[in-house]
């Protein structure tokens, strides 16, 4: 699906003054693509990538899927577009705090897709490894670190082989080895047909994106 905005603005509400943050945006992504969301702290990203992931409103503009207005939607239309199309991480992401790891993204999957079987557990602990997070299936997240926790949820949404990954800054505050790691993880997701779209400012993601958008340079 290829991924297009038409004037997007979005301002907020500060202090009983308006700040514009997006001013009349547009661009598209095509189908298929990895693109970079970077720029400035505070330019926008993680405004933008809520936006596309249904998760905020614009002020005004619109979002398309294909030839679906997503801005047209309403919750409940919204929702479904979400669980069935996008594996999202937001800036702050979560994990169900009494769940497991394991559990966390098998809940995930059951909403998806359906039953898991023994192959597809394999495949899910195969993932957390992937990620770095060995032998922690079974931990409850109050065990982890906010970077286990964050890659515990990039794990959590690319389980079901959402067609777009939508992910803010999924590699803050890891290290070296694990920014590698996650890279490589949505590159390989990439390869296999998902559209990824995320915001970083690490400088090595340049390198993984075939499309880089500065927000910084509009200004
Ligand atoms: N809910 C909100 N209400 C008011 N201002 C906000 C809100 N969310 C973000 N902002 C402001 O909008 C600007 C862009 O924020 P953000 O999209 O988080 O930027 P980035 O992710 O690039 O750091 C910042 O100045 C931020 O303080
Ligand atoms: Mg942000």
């Amino acid at each position: 699906m290829e991924i297009r905005l038409e004037g997007i603005t979005k301002k907020y509400q500060r202090n009983n003054r308006k700040i514009s943050v997006l001013d009349d945006l547009s661009l598209t992504i095509p189908n298929g693509k990895f693109a970079l969301f970077s720029g400035d702290s505070g330019v926008g990203k993680s405004t933008l990538l809520n936006i596309i992931s249904g998760v905020s409103r614009p002020t005004s503009g619109k979002v398309y899927y294909g030839k679906e207005e997503i801005t047209a939607y309403n919750e409940k239309q919204l929702s479904d577009f979400r669980r069935e199309n996008l594996g999202i991480v937001t800036q702050n992401c979560e994990l169900i705090p009494y769940l497991t790891l394991y559990e966390n993204l098998e809940l995930s999957y059951e909403l998806n897709k359906g039953p898991v079987d023994e192959d597809k557990k394999k495949d899910m602990i195969k993932q957390l490894n992937e990620l770095g997070l060995y032998n922690l299936e079974n931990e409850y997240p109050k065990n982890l670190s906010s970077g286990e926790i964050k890659r515990a949820a990039i794990a959590r949404s690319i389980i079901s082989k959402p067609e777009v990954v939508i992910m803010d800054e999924p590699t803050a505050n890891l290290d070296r080895k694990n920014v590698t790691r996650v890279l490589e993880v949505l590159r390989r997701c990439n390869e296999s047909g998902s559209t990824v779209i995320i915001s970083s400012h690490e400088g090595q993601a340049i390198d993984f994106a075939d499309v880089n958008i500065n927000l910084s340079d509009d200004e």
